[in-house]
Parts: structure tokens; sequence; C-alpha cells
């Protein structure tokens, strides 16, 4: 597979010059300079991108930079434009023609060379689009040849990525005696068959249980590690907070929120939250004995406290009557809800 771009095969744009020149030939010497000159790579550039479908601004003048080697998360709930998204960065659906919007991912323009940005990229789509009528292995060996593979090359590498996601038991089983996280590990699998350099994985844990979860985020952090850039979407938080080096938080096709998921935290909430179970009964005890660093944010049922002094919580904890709280430090969550709201939209 080709990892250099020749010069005739680079896109006619010279927006992008930079980007094919240090993104596809850099040595390991080079890269480093590069990151220490703050020049990292950037494998993928989206600017301007907007996606109108006839009912809906699915994607509202979006933009972001992916550097190589790290995992770039988009958190954001039903229909915030995730897979819409991910869809137009591999060439699966176009972005609204508007002159001031631009792509590159790893040089090439997905609207015009969908093909080059596929044989670069594993892609685990939303839902799992296996072929039921084929067994395990069969549904890697059919994948296999749209990759060129030879078949011999082939069979070790598919054996060797059972192993790796923990299906090896069941390379002759059929796609209807799988379980949902065996489903999803295959697709993931069949994903990895070209051995990417970007892995974009579109909700890849939704509906799994804790154990499938971990495995699946444990083998995407070895993955990184090796040096495989990964794009994911998720509504997970936690997923977010173990994986991704950055998230952007999306509502409505716009970004709310970008960085890494520490920092997102450190600068758009307190550190800490007091969640009392009972928000009616509560109510009265707390009205007008509040300090004025505590932000108050009543659910219908819970009464919550963000204040970055934990001592100042305790004591109003520890002042109540019962169990009837939660005292703990802030997460991902807090932040999305606190930027993206706490109502549902249609979509939800
Ligand atoms: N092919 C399509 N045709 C029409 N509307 C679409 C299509 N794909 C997505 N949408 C709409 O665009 C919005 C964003 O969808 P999507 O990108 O799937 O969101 P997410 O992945 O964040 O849940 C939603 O309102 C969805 O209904
Ligand atoms: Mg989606």
């Amino acid at each position: 597979m080709a990892r250099r771009v020749n010069r005739k095969q680079k896109p006619d744009n010279d927006f992008f010059l930079l980007t094919v020149t240090i993104g596809i030939n850099t040595s390991k010497t080079c890269k480093k300079l590069l990151n220490a000159f703050g020049m990292a790579e950037k494998i993928i550039i989206v600017k301007n991108v907007s996606k109108k479908f006839p009912k809906i601004l699915a994607l509202n003048n979006l933009s972001f930079e992916v550097e190589a080697q790290t995992c770039f998360g988009f958190l954001g709930p039903n229909g915030a434009g995730k897979s819409t998204m991910m869809n137009i960065i591999y060439g699966k659906c176009t972005r609204d023609k508007e002159p001031e919007s631009r792509m590159s991912i790893f040089g090439y323009d997905p609207k015009h060379e969908e093909l080059k940005i596929k044989y670069l990229a594993g892609v685990v789509p939303q839902d799992n689009n296996l072929d039921d009528e084929l067994n395990v292995i069969q549904n890697l060996m059919i994948y296999s040849k749209f990759y060129d593979i030879e078949a011999k090359v082939a069979k070790k590498r598919i054996s060797y990525l059972l192993d790796f996601l923990e299906l090896s038991e069941k390379a002759n089983s059929r796609i209807t005696e799988l379980s949902g996280g065996m489903k999803r590990r295959l697709v993931i699998a069949r994903a990895l068959l070209n051995n990417p350099r970007l892995l974009i994985l579109d909700e890849p844990t939704t509906g799994l249980d804790p154990q499938v979860r971990h495995l699946i985020w444990d083998r995407l952090r070895l993955l990184k590690k090796e040096g495989t850039t990964i794009l994911l979407t998720t509504h997970y938080m936690e997923e977010a907070f173990q994986i991704c080096d950055t998230v952007m938080i999306m509502h409505n096709g716009q970004r709310i929120l970008e960085g890494p998921p520490r920092e997102l935290l450190s600068k758009n909430i307190e550190k800490y939250v007091l969640e009392l179970l009972d928000a009616d009964a509560m109510q009265d005890l707390f009205n007008g004995a509040l300090q004025k660093h505590v932000r108050i944010d009543r659910s219908q049922h819970v009464l919550r406290l963000f204040s970055n002094d934990f001592e100042y919580l305790r004591t109003l904890a520890g002042s109540m009557a019962g169990e009837n709280y939660y005292l703990r430090q802030t997460n991902l969550e807090d932040v999305f809800l606190k930027t993206t709201g706490r109502g549902l939209n249609e979509t939800q």
C-alpha cells in the first residue's frame, strides 16, 4: 500500500502541501523535530464543513484538526451530527459545496479521493454490517479481497486479529451465533485488516457490557501506542475520558467545546459536586444558606451543588440527616450537561 504521495497524485491545492509533505513522508527523527517545534503532524484538517439534509442542518460550519497517533473523540447526544462528520471524512457522505470549506485526510480530499482514504483507513460504522450468510473467518476473508491482500497473508493477519480481539474460539461460528459484543469486536477486527493508519469508530461500545467495553478500550490504547490515529464518536463520557486525547463536544451540528478531557474539566466546571437525591426535601434546607461560590443545578428530583470548595460541600453534607446525598468529583458528563443542557431533542 502506498505510504508515499506521488506528486502527481497530490491534491492540486497547495493549501495541503505542508500536511502532505510532513504527513506522509516523515521519518521518526523528523517527527521528533516537528514535535519539538510544536508542529505535530496533522493527519486530518477540517475547515468550515457544513452538511444540510432536506429537513435539518446536520453540520454547521465545523472545523478541527487531528494530530497523528492521537485519539480524537466526538461527544454529543443523538442527532448532534457525529456520524455525519465521520461519514464525510471517509467519503460515505459528501459535504456541502461551499467555497470556504476545505478537508485534508492524509492530504486527500474525501470529496474527490475517497478510495485513497479508504486504503489508509479502517472503518467501524455505527451499525454492524456483517454478512449473516457467512461465518466469522469468511466475513474477514471477503473483506481482505477488497484490499487485495494475498490469501496467505490474509489468513495470518486474520488469525492475529481474532486473537487480538479474543475471538479465536469463534473463528468458524456463524454471525447469528455471536453476541452483540462479539459482533462489535469482529467489525473492529475487520476494520484492522488493512493495518490502517487511521481507525474510525462510530460508537464502538454502545450497548456493550463493561467487560467488553474495557477490552475494546485496552485494544484501542494499544493500537494508539503502536502509531494508529483514532477517531471515534461516543456518548459515553467515561469512554471519552479514558481513551481520547482530545474531545469535541458537539450539539446541533456545532462545536460546543474542544480540548483534552482534563482541560475541559478544569476550564469549564467546578471541581466537586454534592448531589442531593431528594431535591424537594432539600430545597428549603439550603435556600439562603449557600455561599455565593456554589452553583445550583436542579433537575426533576436531584439538586446539585457545584463548588471548588470541597470542605464546604462536605460540611453541608455532614449537616444533613440520612445518606440521601452523594459527594464526588465532577466529570465530563457534568461538563456535557452544563454545556448542552438537560432538555431532550426530537431525535433522543
Ligand atoms: N441521510 C440522511 N438524510 C436525512 N437526514 C439525515 C441523514 N443522516 C443524518 N440525518 C440527520 O442529521 C442529523 C445528524 O445525524 P447524525 O450525524 O446521525 O447524528 P449522531 O451521529 O450525532 O446521532 C439528525 O437529525 C439526523 O436525523
Ligand atoms: Mg451516530
